[in-house]
């Protein structure tokens, strides 16, 4: 990460939003195909090939956070029950009734990156996954609602992990929310807990990617050997959103969106693939 967190002006954000456009889009793509016996593999190819059609790049592949990863190999990332983010996807991972799985996938378009997770249910899901799905997103939107121009990031994170706690699940501790622009991780780093009026003080013209990943179980997590996917050490589902936004004046800007994947999930509305 650069170490200055910058402010866009409007043509950036006029960027950004389409980049934020195109990974919405993707993952209302990947939410009609999100059934049992699809393979993680195949959802990722759908979304390269969608992205690439609309002259984005996945933001994600060849991806390398630090010396200590391997290039990130895929175009989305999927994890499933308890994979908390950063699962690879594969051939072998076949999706089944009952299971939850993250899509968490990034674009690049003009220079400009967009950020984007949710959490599907594939199938019938059980209640208490109901549940941890439900205050995950919930949690996302009391964040975003604290991130406005003047607020703390610690009033977004105390308010994430607030609500989290309050319905007796865990946040994760060890991956945050992130500043993101000309690349997918720049300052501020925005932690899923905290506390009230503490840390950096937001501006408006700040573009963040706000993140909480909810462990049904203890938060704490561990990564596997392929050097990537994070799992729940206490092996019990996880769930993650995430949505890109612009702090304003007032109030926080949500540049992506679920409204295509809620009003689409589940039916064909794409012929592309
Ligand atoms: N939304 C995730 C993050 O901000 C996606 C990163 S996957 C990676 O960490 F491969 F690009 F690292
Ligand atoms: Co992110």
């Amino acid at each position: 990460m650069s170490s200055e967190v910058t402010i866009k002006n409007s043509e950036e954000i006029e960027l950004i939003k389409s980049s934020c456009n195109l990974v919405s889009l993707t993952l209302a793509l990947l939410g009609q195909y999100i059934a049992p016996g699809i393979t993680t593999q195949r959802l990722d190819s759908i979304a390269e090939e969608f992205i690439r059609d609309h002259g984005a790049i996945p933001a994600f592949k060849n991806y390398k956070p630090d010396k200590d990863h391997v290039p990130y190999p895929c175009t989305i990332c999927t994890s499933i029950n308890e994979e908390v983010v950063h699962g690879i996807p594969s051939a072998k991972v076949v999706l089944k009734e009952g299971d939850i799985v993250s899509i968490d996938c990034g674009v690049v378009w003009k220079g400009y990156y967009g950020d984007a997770a949710y959490t599907f249910a594939v199938g019938e899901i059980d209640s208490q996954k109901e549940k941890l799905l439900q205050v995950t997103l919930q949690a996302l939107y009391v964040g975003i609602s604290c991130a406005k121009e003047g607020a703390r990031i610690g009033d977004v994170s105390s308010a994430i992990q607030q609500h989290v706690e309050n319905h007796g699940f865990s946040v994760v501790r060890e991956m945050m929310g992130h500043g993101i622009g000309k690349n997918l991780h720049e300052p501020p780093e925005i932690p899923n807990f905290g506390k009230r009026g503490c840390g950096m003080v937001l501006q408006a013209g700040m573009i963040l990617a706000i993140e909480p990943m909810v462990n049904m179980g203890r938060p704490a997590i561990k990564k596997k050997k392929d050097g990537w996917t994070i799992v729940a050490l206490d092996s019990l589902p996880s769930a993650h959103y995430e949505h890109t936004i612009l702090v304003t004046k007032d109030k926080a800007q949500i540049l992506t969106n679920f409204d295509y994947i809620q009003t689409y999930y589940g039916k064909t509305i794409f012929d592309t693939c």
